[in-house]
């Protein structure tokens, strides 16, 4: 596995493979790999790319003051090792001055979209994520880019800078891998100390309430999100930040329930924030409802 740190290292290494005919596919990360990251590298040869570049960059810009970027796990062995072991042809690992030169300025602002729920909890956090992906995609210049639909609302976000700024990219979403009790792969899980990692599937398992409340076909925007607190409630020890339903596109409330839909969530365990969400496609035959 070849590795850059500059940008004219890894521009020339693709410009070698795009010549040679190969297919660039990307799959940006902020490292501590797990098998989430791992099946997004499988996702990108399934697309049918044969030379796969993987970046690894704890992006300052996406955190808030408050936050844990200066704690944010980090194996650079390990996450090498896995890297070569999966195939990984080059892997992209650049300082921050080279992410971030001295005064840099630039901002990408992808309104709407970016504003309800994480972008609400925590601000700015989504123009750090557009600003860096859209120079990691000007950097790499991949046919194919590959996020995990863990964090859907940034697929969301990501998507709609693609669209608005016709950035000439194919997005593969992957799916979200879970440990055998339900609970999303994340590195952010290494935070959990044993006590709170037995509590953790119960949030999935909240998740999983509110899309058989969507199902069953019984119950209005309310009652699903109702259904889903519930489940929580029942479980001390995990603090809710939001459980919502909402269009997989915009994040807003839902106009009708006879659509795609997204459960989603963000809860506190401990000191530990985790996300997750379920897609429920659109199925024929659901009632339609009134949006409460
Ligand atoms: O999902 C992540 O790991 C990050 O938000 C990303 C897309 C690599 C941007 O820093």
């Amino acid at each position: 596995m070849q590795i850059h740190s500059t940008v004219p290292s890894i521009r020339s290494a693709i410009r070698e493979a795009r010549g040679a005919g190969k297919r660039i596919g990307f799959v940006p990360t902020m490292g501590f790999l797990h098998d989430g990251h791992l099946s997004l590298v499988d996702s990108a040869r399934a697309a049918g790319c044969d030379f796969i570049v993987v970046s690894i960059f704890v992006n300052p810009a996406q955190f808030g003051p408050r936050e844990d970027f200066s704690r944010y796990p980090r194996n650079e062995a390990g996450d090498k090792a896995q890297l070569e072991s999966r195939g990984v042809d080059a892997l992209f690992l650049p300082p921050v001055e080279v992410v971030y030169p001295y005064e840099f300025v630039s901002k990408v602002i992808v309104a709407g979209v970016s504003e309800p729920l994480e972008g609400d909890r925590r601000p700015g956090h989504f123009d750090g994520v557009a600003t860096v992906v859209l120079k990691l995609f000007n950097i790499v210049q991949p046919d194919v880019a590959v996020f995990g639909r863990k964090d859907a609302q940034q697929c969301a976000v990501v998507a709609r800078m693609v669209r608005d700024l016709d950035i000439p990219v194919e997005l593969v979403f992957g799916e979200t891998i879970r440990e055998a009790d339900g609970l999303a792969m994340s590195s952010r899980n290494s935070y959990l100390s044993s006590a709170e990692r037995a509590l953790a599937p119960r949030f999935h398992e909240a998740l999983v309430a509110g899309a058989t409340a969507v199902r069953s076909g019984g119950a209005g925007v309310e009652g699903i999100e109702t259904a889903m607190k519930k489940a929580i409630l029942a479980c001390p020890g995990i603090e809710i930040d939001y459980l919502r339903l909402v269009d997989p596109e915009t994040f807003a409330a839902p106009k009708d329930l006879d659509r795609d839909l997204l459960l989603v969530g963000a809860v506190k365990i401990g000191s530990t924030r985790l996300i997750d969400n379920i897609h429920v496609p659109r199925a024929s035959g659901r009632r339609q409802h009134g949006t409460e």
